[in-house]
């Protein structure tokens, strides 16, 4: 029993630190990079990385302007902004649908679709994020969007 214990933890460690790596794999630019909202944020929202990318709270914020888009990205707000709430740029759209990555408006924006309206983001010429940046969001959806 207590070696059957012993063996089941060394295995879940084992294959958490496998995930931990393939995960820094595909982070790209942004090697902390955890599909959870708190490291979203301090790794995509509210910074530049290493590519050039700009941070999304350089434009969607609320100090001393309107946030762009109708978006308010900034910490402790970027949660009510996005989940289940509908876009404003394209109202039958919604930003973050929890579970559902691939009808998630944020995710369209992010990718570039033609379906979009306005443009891709973060709107400059790019760097945009990187399809590994992405999919680690897309993750963050996958698991029900928490406020993590
Ligand atoms: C240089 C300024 C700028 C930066 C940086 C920027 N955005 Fe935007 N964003 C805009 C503008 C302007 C709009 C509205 C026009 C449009 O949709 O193209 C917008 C719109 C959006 C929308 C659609 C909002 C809606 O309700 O329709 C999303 C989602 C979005 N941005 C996400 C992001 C994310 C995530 C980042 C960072 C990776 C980011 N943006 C970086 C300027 C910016």
């Amino acid at each position: 029993m207590r070696f059957q214990r012993v063996l089941f933890l060394a295995l879940a460690a084992s294959i958490g630190s496998a995930c931990d790596e393939r995960l820094r794999d595909v982070a790209g630019p942004t090697p902390d990079l955890q599909p959870t909202l708190s490291s979203i944020q301090r790794e995509i929202f509210n910074k530049q990385d290493s590519s050039g990318r700009l941070a999304c709270t350089q434009c969607h914020t609320n100090a001393g302007r309107t946030p762009t888009g109708g978006l308010l990205l900034i910490e402790g707000q970027s949660y009510s902004s996005l989940v289940g709430r509908a876009s404003i740029g394209k109202p039958d759209a919604v930003r973050v649908i929890p579970g559902d990555p691939e009808a998630s408006y944020l995710i369209h924006k992010l990718e570039g679709r033609s379906t979009i309206v306005g443009v891709r983001m973060p709107r400059s010429a790019g760097p945009y994020l990187t399809t590994g940046q992405i999919s680690i969001i897309r993750r963050w959806i996958q698991l029900g969007a928490k406020n993590d």
